[in-house]
């Protein structure tokens, strides 16, 4: 057995494994295609420990919890959220972040000393820099040159670089040239993800800690969808199972998941930037899978901003705006269930916590700015809690 498992510290302080093996797959940026050559590997003893490493610290882990929302008024339907804002760094990123690298280590893709890179400014990056800096590797988060103070400093906190680059769609191809000149791996999760498996993961975590709750299985789970893996991971978890559990993907504005689904379009774009973040895409990603969908619900950014808000006056849980998405669906989902007579739980994914969001989708000025009128969605979900029954008056998806 090589020594792999001494540990050196580098000027930054940080805790690295020797470099005693070779780097991974040399500037790799792609996911893995199949072909068995140079390129390919199987994973070294630094790469095993690391692998272990990553087991270990999702063993830790305890299940984030599963909070009830107090709706007595739709009968056998109770509501809870599966809060991943309990995550280590904040979100459902992190199991997600955990898999990639998971997975790029056992191809081989990862060796001590690859820097690695991504391009994204959001959750993903802040998950992918605590699990780089757990695994004593150097990790570069491209970004869109306009992105916040607020946003690098939670990707510096944990160690992660940020290299802003200008226009914003240039942040991908720059991750990959970064990787390629400094023999580093883009973790490219957009891409990438559409070929990792979770099993264990947050959809089983969900039946798990129902039927812990003593609740039978899911009627509905209800999820947003950036990348789509999440939906992808829990579509797919329910299916293996064979249970009934139908999943519902919330999709808000200028996103092309909603229009793509509904026209049975893989490939519909709109062009347009989602302005609910961590949910909506221009174009339906890889890894998004429309065959584990029951349904798609569009939903106006104006009420995913009410529902959040909504969600903490009814519960004190401030969740970040994608979670306001899930729950104005949950209660569409929920209003379908009364007039069918359908019974079972519904949950709904919180994707992250509220704090990144206190100057902007929390705040009043900020919210008028992008010219969001949230009155009548809040006299919506307001009414819904105490009915259960949807007001007329609002237009139904
Ligand atoms: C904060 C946040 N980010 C991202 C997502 C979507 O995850 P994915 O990129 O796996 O589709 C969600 C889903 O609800 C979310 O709440």
């Amino acid at each position: 057995m090589v020594g792999l498992s001494v540990v050196t510290r580098t000027t930054a302080g940080q805790d690295r494994f020797r470099r005693t093996e070779g780097t991974g797959a040399p500037g790799s940026c792609t996911p893995y295609d199949g072909r068995v050559g140079e390129e390919n590997r199987a994973p070294g003893a630094w790469a095993r420990r690391a692998i272990g490493l990553l087991l270990q610290e999702r063993a830790a882990g305890p299940p984030t919890p599963l909070r009830p929302f107090p709706l007595t008024a739709v009968p056998g339907a109770p509501l809870y959220v599966k809060d991943e804002s309990c995550r280590p760094t904040g979100s459902l990123k992190h199991g997600q972040a955990r898999a990639l690298l998971l997975d790029a280590l056992r191809r081989g893709r990862i060796g001590p000393g690859t820097a690695l890179t991504e391009a994204t400014s959001g959750n993903m990056a802040v998950a992918q820099a605590h699990f780089a800096r757990l695994l004593g590797l150097e990790y570069t988060a491209v970004v869109p040159g306009r992105t916040g103070p607020a946003k690098r400093r939670r990707i510096e906190e944990r160690g992660g670089r940020v290299h802003p680059v200008d226009p914003p769609l240039a942040v991908y191809e720059r991750a990959r040239a970064l990787a390629q000149r400094t023999g580093g791996h883009c973790l490219d999760h957009l891409r990438s993800l559409a070929a990792v498996d979770d099993p264990g993961g947050l959809g089983a975590e969900i039946l798990h800690d129902l039927a812990r709750a003593g609740e039978p299985e899911p009627a509905w789970i209800v999820v947003g969808a950036g990348s789509g893996a999440t939906s992808a991971a829990i579509g797919r978890e329910l299916r293996r199972r064979g249970h009934g559990t139908r999943l519902a993907v919330v999709d808000p504005e200028n996103s092309a998941y909603f229009p793509g689904w509904a026209a049975g379009a893989r490939d519909y774009s709109t062009g347009m930037p989602s302005r609910t973040e961590g949910i909506g895409r221009p174009r339906p990603e890889p890894a998004f899978d429309p065959d584990v969908v029951d349904l798609v619900i569009p939903v106006p950014d104006a009420a995913s901003v009410a529902a959040m808000r909504h969600l903490r006056a009814v519960t004190g849980l401030a969740a970040g705006p994608s979670t306001g998405s899930c729950l104005w669906g949950a209660f569409r989902v929920l209003d379908r269930m009364r007039r069918d007579g359908t019974r079972g739980p519904v949950v709904l994914v919180a994707g992250d916590g509220g704090e990144p969001y206190r100057a902007t989708y929390y705040d009043d000025a900020w919210t008028a700015a992008q010219g969001w009128d949230l009155a009548p969605h809040l006299a919506d979900l307001a009414e819904f809690t105490a009915t259960g029954t949807w007001p007329v008056r609002s237009s139904a998806p």
